[in-house]
């Protein structure tokens, strides 16, 4: 069983912690969508998850901790950048274009926590870290584009469905894609 109370610890993400984060995005990738998308599903969707390494460059992107141990326990971050979610390697769903604060939604993004530290308070950490950001920067709204292993967290912490979708079919394969959004007043 995790410890739930297990202290937590947080920092930007830098260069150096990219593999780390690769390997921790594969593993819940893998492991977390299990009971909410079929096998072929959890493959599809790799089309469209994984790491965009502008986060990183944007420093925007956070890396939490297990503080005893050191280990990561989760990443994810939020962005001024229009893309509403996929990797470095999704091309067709990417959008550089810096948002305006004052009349667009700041974006969620790339939200993992490691199978071992679910249920510990690192999604909903990472949420109110991004959250805070934006705020900070001006924005007014926040919304992502969500995975089923992902909507749970989202609602819990406030945010509602606006619009059910699909990611582009990989294979004929589709997985869905909710947009998800909440007031960051
Ligand atoms: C989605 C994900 C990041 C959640 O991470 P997490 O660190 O376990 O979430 P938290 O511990 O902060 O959960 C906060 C609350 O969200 C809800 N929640 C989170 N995961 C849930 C689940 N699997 N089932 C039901 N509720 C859930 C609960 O209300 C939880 O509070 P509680 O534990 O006190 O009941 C993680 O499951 C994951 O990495 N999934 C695979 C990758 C993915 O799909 N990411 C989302 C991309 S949009």
């Amino acid at each position: 069983m995790p410890d739930r109370n297990a202290p937590l610890s947080h920092r930007l993400a830098t260069e150096a912690d990219l593999d780390s984060i690769r390997a921790l995005m594969d593993v819940a990738i893998a492991e977390l969508q299990k009971g909410v998308l079929t096998p072929a599903q959890i493959s599809a969707s790799r089309g469209s998850m994984g790491l965009d390494t502008s986060l990183i460059r944007d420093r925007t992107y956070f890396i939490v901790e297990d503080e005893l141990t050191g280990e990561m326990a989760g990443c994810g971050g939020w962005s001024r950048r229009a893309t509403l979610y996929g990797g470095d390697h999704s091309a067709a769903l990417r959008d550089e274009r810096l948002l305006d604060p004052e009349t667009e939604p700041a974006k969620i993004r790339a939200m993992y926590t490691h199978p071992n530290h679910t249920r510990k308070g690192v999604g909903r950490l990472i949420l109110s870290l991004g959250e805070a950001a934006a705020r900070q920067e001006g924005f007014t709204r926040i919304e992502m584009g969500a995975t089923m292993a992902g909507v749970p967290l989202y609602e819990a912490c406030g945010y509602h469905i606006i619009e059910k979708g699909m990611a582009a079919p990989v294979d004929g394969i589709e997985v869905p894609v909710w947009r998800m959004g909440k007031s960051l007043l």
